[in-house]
């Protein structure tokens, strides 16, 4: 019987505990004994079923030999960190939905579990349920990954989604997405694109197994949004999500993460409210898309569940994949090429002394303004351009 202890007993370790111990018999048809010696947490949980396993001390865990595995859902860089790095430290390996902690010290844990020879894994830190890192990992070992696009924040996507089908405001929407539990109190990380920014870091680290730091990522997040996009949209057959992009250079990834149109049918777009998408291409596979639950209390457990299984496979032998620290090198986010469309105020006379004279307008029926198309331009170009418009009010990214 392998033991485990989980790190946090909130929704994410709540869900471990349950997994491990609801679906005992299917992770046994797997080859893997698994129980739950230990759950860390500073609360108690009286009436809790699993209450008699509730410790509040980490040290009594890492002193325990019996604890093999550890999986951690604290959440935050510490003490996530350390609490990971002291238990491989002491040959236990460690699984997390912690994309916090992944973005931030992945390599130093990566290298502690390789010198420990024990291992480190992540599924659940990007995509919740989808499993994404192990199909890049595993699934996808003999392709050269050329790009990914991906819807990989549920919150802004719920968002989104609601804005879209009832012309509501970002506000609005927000604060109800807060009152059902799909919003965080402090919704920063999720709507300003930090979550969906550091996932994409972790992405790129995995592919090219250097170290993506997630603030050379340009990103911006959804809170300038209106349903005014919305209609702009509708009138060029496409809706607006926020789109994780990064993709290989001659020299090292482009990445970005923003609100972005798309068009209806470009195969991301699958993902309506909470889900999320990951479009890979690669260049013998070409496209192939993944789907489902990138948050929420069971799909989570099911990523950081199926990660323990595959760490009591493994036990005494390090095999998890890894990242250096060496930095990669990221293109310049004003070499990058989009199509535009921009919207100011009044009419279009103007654009008259602008290079923007001769774009393609768009006509959304709105009083009082007008849109246009920018045609491809370099995001260095527009985006000065764009600075230098007297009566700009927006603009976004098509793609
Ligand atoms: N806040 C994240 C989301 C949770 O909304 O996708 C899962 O990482």
């Amino acid at each position: 019987m392998i033991k485990a202890a989980v790190l946090g007993y909130g929704t994410v370790g709540s869900g471990i505990v349950s997994v491990i111990e609801n679906n005992a018999d299917v992770i046994r048809e797997h080859g893997v004994d698994m129980s739950v010696k230990y759950i860390l947490d500073l609360r108690d949980f009286p009436g809790d079923p699993f209450e008699d396993r509730i410790v509040h001390d980490f040290e009594q865990i890492l002193a325990d030999d019996e604890v093999k595995i550890i999986c951690e859902a604290m959440g935050g860089i510490e003490p996530a960190f350390t609490f990971s790095k002291r238990a491989m430290e002491a040959g236990k390996s460690v699984c997390t939905s912690n994309k916090e902690l992944v973005a931030a010290k992945g390599a130093e844990l990566m290298k502690t579990a390789k010198e420990n020879n024990v291992n480190y894994l992540f599924e659940a830190s990007v995509g919740g349920g989808i499993p994404i890192l192990r199909t890049l990992n595993d699934a996808l070992t003999a392709d050269r990954i050329e790009s990914i696009d991906g819807i990989l924040n549920g919150t802004t996507n719920y968002i989104l989604t609601k804005m879209e089908q009832e012309g509501a405001d970002f506000d609005a929407v927000l604060k109800e997405a807060q009152e059902k539990g799909y919003a965080e109190r402090n919704p920063e990380a999720d709507i300003e694109g930090y979550d969906a920014c550091r996932k994409t870091a972790i992405l790129v680290s995995l592919i090219s197994h250097k170290s993506a730091n997630w603030e050379d990522i340009r990103t911006e997040g959804i809170t300038k949004i209106s349903p005014v996009d919305f209609e702009y949209a509708h009138v060029l057959g496409r809706t607006i999500k926020l789109i994780c992009s990064l993709w290989k250079t001659e020299n090292g990834y482009g990445a970005i993460v923003s609100p972005r149109m798309i068009d209806k049918d470009n195969p991301i777009n699958c993902a309506q409210g909470v889900f999320n998408a990951i479009l890979v291409h690669s260049d013998m596979l070409d496209d192939s898309l993944y789907y489902g639950r990138g948050a929420g209390r069971f799909p989570t457990a099911s990523a950081v569940v199926g990660d323990a299984v595959e760490l009591a496979r493994h036990i005494g032998e390090h095999f998890s994949a890894g990242w250096s620290d060496e930095a990669v090198e990221f293109e310049s986010p004003d070499n990058m090429t989009f199509n535009y469309l921009v919207r100011i105020s009044g009419d279009k006379s103007t654009l008259k002394e602008t290079v923007f004279r001769n774009a393609d307008i768009v006509d959304a029926g709105i009083e009082g303004e007008t849109a246009f198309l920018t045609g491809d331009m370099k995001e260095g170009v527009f985006l000065s351009e764009y600075e230098n418009l007297p009566n700009r009010i927006s603009y976004i990214r098509l793609g």
